[in-house]
């Protein structure tokens, strides 16, 4: 068994992912910047290295005896990547650019980049990994430069696969309530019904946290002949689905009446993914379901291991506090005074 380096294991995929490579009896090393804090892997630390640290300038030692880099660390959303564009285009691009090059230095075997559907933008039809791209965000540019990037480095010695996940739902470690159907959950728990933006007809395609993590293991385990220098979406054809039959389903899982009350303009922005080519090359498929991750949620804040009000939980705000408290402690500096 190898050793995997975990770039933003503390993170939301991250927590899970790391959870899911000790289990299969992988060494783990996570790199992260704990923005979040390193609460989701308090109850693992003992089994894993942890190197707080920020990719934009890690060093080759941080990749030493490692087998396979999975890099999450990353800006992680649209709305978050243009608080500060530059930054997150040094992070999600360069930073991530970074990290392939030290890999490939300090002979690491695989190389394997966590990217986003949102590359695709929106578009008619069914979007395939041939499709155009058309990155309307910030984050999404990151992600398509990067790809371009990184992708090229693959050779006989080193592997390298980007993987473009759907929207992720389901319970983790570092909670996200930022994500749809985790949102649309807790909104109900709160109100007592959805609030949806019109006119629910917009297709997104969605997988469950442990489902895509598993897809990491998935493709380091695959033949490299099968993943070298490839992009796999990653999700599943049956969780292509518009807004209302996801408030339908997250209904039928918390046993509640499906009640909900519109806001916004109509939302034109609407895509579907093929996720054909990960299930036919690898056999990839995922098994959990929205219902199962709207209860186990459900129960989590029910019994308050998860805090509705948490809020590090909406990344957008968190990253927005963290940069107002950069510029007070820049500011403290400067005048010599604490606030
Ligand atoms: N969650 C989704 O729905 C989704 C969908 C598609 C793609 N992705 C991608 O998957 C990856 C993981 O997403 P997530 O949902 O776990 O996000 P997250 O925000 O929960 O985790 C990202 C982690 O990266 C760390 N990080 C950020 N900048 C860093 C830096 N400069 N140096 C070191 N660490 C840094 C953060 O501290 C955090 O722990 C990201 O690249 C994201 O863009 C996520």
């Amino acid at each position: 068994m190898g050793k995997v380096l975990v770039t933003g294991g503390a993170g939301y995929i991250g927590s899970t992912l790391v959870r899911l490579l000790l289990e299969k009896g992988y060494q783990v090393r996570v790199l992260d910047r704990l923005f979040f804090g390193i609460d989701s892997l308090e109850e693992i630390k003992d089994k894993i290295e942890i190197i707080k640290g920020d990719i934009r300038d890690a060093r080759k030692e941080v990749f030493e005896d490692i087998d396979t880099v999975m890099d999450l660390a990353a800006i992680s959303n649209d709305p978050s990547g243009e608080l500060d564009k530059q930054k997150t285009l040094d992070i999600n691009y360069l930073g991530r650019c970074r990290v392939a090059h030290l890999a490939k230095l300090a002979g690491v075997k695989r190389y394997i980049l966590a990217s986003s559907c949102s590359i695709y933008g929106f578009q008619e039809g069914e979007l395939t990994e041939k499709s155009k791209v058309n990155p309307l965000t910030t984050y999404a540019e990151a992600n398509y430069l990067v790809e371009n990037a990184v992708l090229p480095l693959g050779d006989k010695d080193f592997c390298v696969t980007a993987l473009r996940q759907a929207t992720v739902f389901g319970f983790s470690y570092r909670m996200r309530f930022d994500l749809v159907v985790n949102g649309m959950t807790g909104s109900y728990f709160k109100l007592g019904y959805f609030n949806l933006l019109r006119d629910g007809t917009q297709w997104r395609p969605h997988i469950h946290v442990k489902d895509t993590a598993r897809a990491f293991i998935t493709v380091m385990e695959a033949d490299v002949d099968k993943v070298n220098r490839e992009i796999f979406n990653v999700g599943s054809n049956d969780f292509n689905i518009q807004i209302l039959e996801l408030g339908e389903k997250i209904s039928k899982g918390i046993g509640k009446p499906f009640e909900f009350a519109w806001y916004g303009d109509p939302d034109k922005r609407s895509y579907r993914v093929s996720f054909d080519k990960i299930n036919r090359a690898l056999g990839f498929e995922t098994k959990h379901t929205i219902e199962e991750a709207a209860i186990e949620i459900w129960n989590r804040l029910e019994d308050k291991t998860l805090d509705w009000n948490d809020p590090k939980t909406r990344t957008v705000n968190w990253y927005d506090t963290l940069i107002d408290w950069n510029l007070r402690i820049k500011y403290i500096q400067r005048d010599g005074e604490i606030l």
